[in-house]
This record gives structure tokens, C-alpha cells and sequence, in this order.
């Protein structure tokens, strides 16, 4: 299962497979279990649609690793006009950004001003229409460049600004001390990306039990905790630790991926918690697709069994 997972990730980063997969009518329909759809508009619709069931939003325009500087200044462009959007239509949406589409790590911003500047001209943007602005996070390789964005947001006066942190990396519960510390909003999540041993936790139960930590952390100690998973058994975990530290229902969310678990989505907003549906926009859809099939092994089947039929 370890093997398959890290196999896709692999595959999310081969342009070959990226050109047979969006192409194909039949792939590009499947992707659209998981993507609002290819422009802004149809992230805005999916939107009003969610926040009309009683869910707010965080649009994601979908990009990542950029390797150019009018490329991330191109992707920033999308999203302060999503913001801009966003502010007319008097949406409860915030925004994800990826800080690698933004420019993190890419060779011609070594020392990060472009990323930075991007970042802090959309934090901006964001808090002139009261939104919150949550910095995905990535592979390894940048985890601690995109905590120290973070801190740097902060430090600018951006305390819209957090990000996510992944239970499958050791390092995950001093980061989410680190960054309460500065009363950073934080999402919680697994962890999406194929890691070492040495960094990450392998075991499912191990990632689970880290997940449980750091959400008892971050339920005592951190800011608006933002719990982002689709696994009912970690989602009661947290509903007790919050009836035992007696949180109010708006003292934290839940958040879910547009398109997974939809029935355990209403069942949430029914139960009167506030949830947060994360609904990505754009075309580019290979890599994030890509991760959704590596979640569960179904998914893989169904998509090799169909892509055999086409
Ligand atoms: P788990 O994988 O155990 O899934 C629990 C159940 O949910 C499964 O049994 C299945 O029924 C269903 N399910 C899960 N994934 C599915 C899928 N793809 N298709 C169909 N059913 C599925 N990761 C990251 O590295 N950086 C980030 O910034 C983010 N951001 C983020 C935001 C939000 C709102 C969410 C919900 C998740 C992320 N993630 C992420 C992804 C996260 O790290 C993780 O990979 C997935 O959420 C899957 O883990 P679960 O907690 O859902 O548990």
C-alpha cells in the first residue's frame, strides 16, 4: 500500500502521464469528482452551492512548483481576483495557496523575496474582504520554508496567515506549538505526500495516534483549530475532546475535500458543526488528482479499470 502511495506521487510529477490523463475526456470527467472545474467561475458556483447548504469554503486555485517568476506572478493574479470576487459576493470563503505556485523553492528566488512578496500582497488582500488565507502544505523539502512564511506573514502584521501541518511527520507537534505560540490558525491534516522513515511516520495507526495529539494540542492550546480529514473515527475522537474541554461548536471546524464523503459532510452541518469544504479550481488538476487516487487503493482500481475500457 506504502509502495503503490509512493508510486503515484512519483507519477503526479511525470509530464507524459500529466498529457494522456488531462486529454482524455473520460480522465478529465473522473477528475471532476474532485475539482470544481477548470475556471474561476465554476469554483465560485461550487462555492455559493456549499455556503447555500449551511458549509463555508476555501478556494484553491490548482498549480504548484512553478519554475518561473511570471508564472507565480501569473497564479497570484488568479487568486487576488478570486479575493476580489470573494469580496463582491460576500462569500464565507477563504483562500489555500500553494507556497511552491507562489514561487517557494524555485531556482530563480533562492532567497524566497518573490514568494514572500506574492504571499504578503495576497494576506493583504485577503484581510480587506475578511478573509482567511491558509498556506497548503507541501513535500518535505519545504515544510520548514513554509513554517517560516508563516512567522514572517506574521511578523509583517498578516495574522490571517496559517497553514497546514501533517501528522505523518515527526516534527509536526513542536510545529504546531511553534506556531500557536504566535496564535497561528492551523489545519490539521495527515499528510498527502510519500515520506521517508526517518521524518514521517509509516504505519496508518501511528499517523492516526499523531493526529489525535496534535489535535488534543491544538483544541487546548492553538487558535481556531481547523480539523481536515474524512475519517469518521478521528472526527468523533475530536468531538469528545471537545465536549470534555467544553469548546463551544465555533471555537473550532472541520474541514473536508470538495467531492469526498458527501453524505458525512451534511451529516456534520446537521450535527451543528461548522465545516469547511476546500474546493479546488483550475487546470491544473494532474498532481492534486493524482494525490486523491493515492488516499485509497478503490479509487486506483476504478480509474485502471475504466481507463482499460476507453
Ligand atoms: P483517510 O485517508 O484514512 O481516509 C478516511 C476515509 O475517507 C477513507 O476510508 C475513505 O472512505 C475516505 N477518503 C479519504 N480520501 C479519499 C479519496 N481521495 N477519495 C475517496 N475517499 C476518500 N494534505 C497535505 O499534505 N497538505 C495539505 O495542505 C492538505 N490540505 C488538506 C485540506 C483538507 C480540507 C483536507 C480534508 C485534506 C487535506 N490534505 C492535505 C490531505 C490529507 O493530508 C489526507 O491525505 C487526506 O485527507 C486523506 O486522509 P484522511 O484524514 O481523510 O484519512
Amino acid at each position: 500500500m506504502a509502495v503503490l502511495r509512493s508510486l503515484l506521487i512519483q507519477a503526479s510529477q511525470s509530464e507524459a502521464l500529466e498529457r494522456q490523463i488531462t486529454t482524455r475526456r473520460f480522465t478529465r470527467g473522473l477528475a471532476l469528482r474532485y475539482i470544481a472545474g477548470e475556471h474561476l467561475d465554476d469554483g465560485l458556483r461550487v462555492a455559493r452551492k456549499l455556503v447555500a447548504q449551511g458549509k463555508t469554503v476555501t478556494l484553491d486555485y490548482l498549480g504548484e512548483a512553478v519554475t518561473g517568476p511570471d508564472e507565480a506572478r501569473a497564479a497570484s493574479k488568479v487568486v487576488l481576483e478570486a479575493l476580489d470576487r470573494v469580496g463582491q459576493e460576500s462569500l464565507p470563503a477563504g483562500l489555500s495557496v500553494k507556497p511552491t505556485q507562489m514561487g517557494l523553492g524555485m531556482a530563480a528566488d533562492q532567497r524566497g523575496e518573490l514568494c514572500r512578496e506574492l504571499l504578503g500582497d495576497i494576506a493583504a488582500a485577503s484581510e480587506r474582504v475578511g478573509a482567511d488565507l491558509t498556506l497548503d502544505m507541501e513535500g518535505s523539502d519545504v515544510t520548514e520554508a513554509t513554517v517560516a512564511l508563516v512567522e514572517d506573514l506574521h511578523k509583517a502584521g498578516h495574522r490571517n496567515v496559517g497553514c497546514a501541518v501533517q501528522t505523518y511527520l515527526h516534527r509536526t507537534r513542536a510545529d504546531c506549538k511553534r506556531l500557536s505560540g504566535m496564535e497561528a490558525s492551523l489545519r490539521l491534516c495527515k499528510g498527502a505526500y510519500a515520506e521517508p522513515p526517518d521524518i514521517a511516520y509509516q504505519s496508518g495507526l501511528e499517523v492516526d495516534r499523531s493526529f489525535a495529539d496534535c489535535a488534543d494540542y491544538l483544541l487546548a492550546h492553538g487558535t481556531y483549530p481547523r480539523i481536515a480529514t474524512h475519517d469518521a473515527r478521528l472526527m468523533e475522537y475530536v468531538k469528545r475532546a471537545v465536549a470534555r474541554l467544553g469548546l463551544a461548536r465555533d471555537a473550532f471546524e472541520f474541514q473536508m475535500l470538495y467531492g469526498i464523503r458527501p453524505s458525512l459532510q451534511d451529516a456534520l452541518v446537521r450535527e451543528g458543526y461548522r465545516l469547511r469544504i476546500y474546493v479546488p479550481f483550475g487546470s491544473q488538476w494532474f498532481p492534486y488528482f493524482m494525490r486523491r487516487l493515492a488516499e485509497r487503493p478503490a479509487n486506483l482500481l476504478f480509474f485502471l479499470r475504466a481507463l482499460r475500457d476507453t
